[in-house]
């Protein structure tokens, strides 16, 4: 059992937290936010991620997870620090460094006998230094030893608990070989690959692995819009890159871009990293561009379907950035909502979790509404912006029924055109042929 103090309560560190207790670790998780620490301790979690409240309830109650606004104490206790607080994206696109360096002049002034220090949060590649340099400086007695580790975290939202502990690979990079060996029998009982490097290059890992999803993305989205000008369909063209194991199926779902609290700032902030390093990553500013760009293919659908949006009654299924979060950040509702109420559209919004949030990010005119029946009823056009599970199963010939004309504009590909033929449904995708309305009629008089 290792005793583990994990500063930061967002998402990262509330999840790494989590299951360190759940593989038998004491851990306490602290943050400055008093009334998010009074939340925790009550067992309420302030984010919806699956699973999430069982492990934190199971492991609260057999106490190996607590909860304290008393930073200073919970590291005095413990002798690993996980520095897992929010780097969000300054008005320069840089990381906004701010809350690692206070926790590392935090980890200074209670540096009470040898403790690894260890970085979770995203940072850019050097941080790891800096945070040795602070805490030499803020200690209290020159002679305590420490070592600094960068374990960058890979976790996805929504299946987060079950990322951390089936996770492909643990990346460790220090300089000390003694706390590399100690954070990689922390992780021991994930029974994962672990790999073993220096501390920068751990640290560029993270931004590599990340804005590389984010290329592979942008890639399949602008292979979309090219299939779509040249009769192919981007989801079987995918299907038969993704079978050539060199490439691999995964993160090739053509769409309206990514978003999220990862992508849109780690590749602002590599681009920035690179900049700054005297290199122009002009490829990754095209990922970066290509994906602004995405969310608008929507509108045009939407245009060249109906003409003008003005008194139009839209349909909005879908919110969050993606399925399984009420996380809003970059989402491409964020972009597609307002520009289709400043053309003159009703919005009709329905997503199953993130409108809560959303109400905060999202003009006062969008209605919302209960469910997807309600949603659709009366409206001219359906459009979905997240794959939520609830919308992958809707009932197709009941929104038939209940929309004012059978008209999709899918920005997830949600469906097969097959299907949406076979129900005489107008369907417009990403990056595969629109299915007209009237077409099943034609090939039935054709047979
Ligand atoms: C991501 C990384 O996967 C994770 O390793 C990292 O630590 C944090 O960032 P997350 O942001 O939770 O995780 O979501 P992810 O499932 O990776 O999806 C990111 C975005 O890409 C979503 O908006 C999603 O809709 C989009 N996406 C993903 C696609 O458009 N197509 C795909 O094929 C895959």
């Amino acid at each position: 059992m290792k005793k583990i103090t994990v500063i930061g309560t967002g998402y990262v560190g509330l999840v790494s937290g989590a299951c360190f207790s759940e593989i038998g670790n004491r851990v306490i998780c602290c943050d400055v936010d008093a009334r998010k620490i009074d939340l925790l301790k009550k067992g309420e979690i302030p984010i919806y991620e699956p699973g999430l409240d069982q492990l934190v309830e199971k492991n609260t109650e057999r106490g190996m997870l607590l909860f304290t606004t008393e930073v200073g104490e919970a590291i005095e206790a413990s002798d690993i620090i996980y520095i897992a607080v929010g780097t969000p994206m300054s008005e320069t696109g840089e990381a906004d460094m701010r809350y690692v360096m206070s926790a590392a002049k935090k980890i200074g002034e209670h540096l009470n006998g040898y403790k690894i220090i260890v970085n979770k949060s995203t940072v850019p590649v050097g941080t790891g230094e800096l945070v040795r340099e602070v805490v030499q400086a803020n200690k209290r007695n020159p002679w305590t030893q420490f070592d600094v580790v960068s374990n960058p975290e890979f976790l996805r939202e929504g299946s987060a608990i079950s990322d951390c502990m089936n996770m492909d690979r643990a990346v460790i990079g220090s300089d000390s070989e003694a706390a590399r060996e100690i954070i990689a029998e922390l992780h021991a009982p994930f029974r994962t690959r672990i790999f073993k490097t220096d501390l920068e290059s751990a640290e560029m890992i993270k931004y590599a692995a990340n804005t590389f999803l984010a290329t592979k993305i942008s890639f399949i989205n602008a292979i979309a819009n090219i299939c779509e000008r040249v009769g192919a369909d981007v989801t079987d063209v995918a299907e038969g890159m993704g079978l050539d194991s060199r490439i691999g199926s995964k993160f090739l779902q053509a769409g309206i871009g990514y978003g999220g609290s990862c992508f849109p700032k780690d590749t602002y902030a590599l681009a920035h990293i690179a900049d700054k390093a005297g290199y122009d990553f002009e490829l990754l500013k095209s990922v970066i561009r290509t994906n602004q760009r995405q969310r608008l293919v929507v509108l045009d659908k939407l245009r060249g379907t109906l003409g003008s949006l003005a008194g139009k009654q839209i349909a909005v299924l879908g919110l969050a950035f993606k399925p399984d979060t009420d996380d809003m950040r970059y989402a491409p509702s964020l972009t597609i909502i307002p520009e289709l109420l400043k053309q003159g559209a009703g919005v009709r919004a329905y997503d199953p979790i993130a409108a809560v949030t959303a109400r905060r990010e999202l003009p006062e005119s969008v209605h919302y509404c209960d469910s997807i029946e309600q949603a659709v009823t009366g409206a001219d056009v359906c459009v979905i912006l997240t794959e939520w599970k609830e919308v992958l199963q809707m009932d197709m010939a009941r929104l038939k029924k209940l929309m004012n004309q059978p008209l999709i504009v899918d920005g997830r590909n949600c469906f097969s055109l097959a299907a949406m033929q076979e129900l005489g449904i107008q369907y417009h995708s990403v990056g595969r042929r629109p299915v007209h309305a009237a077409e099943r009629d034609r090939q039935s008089v054709n047979f």
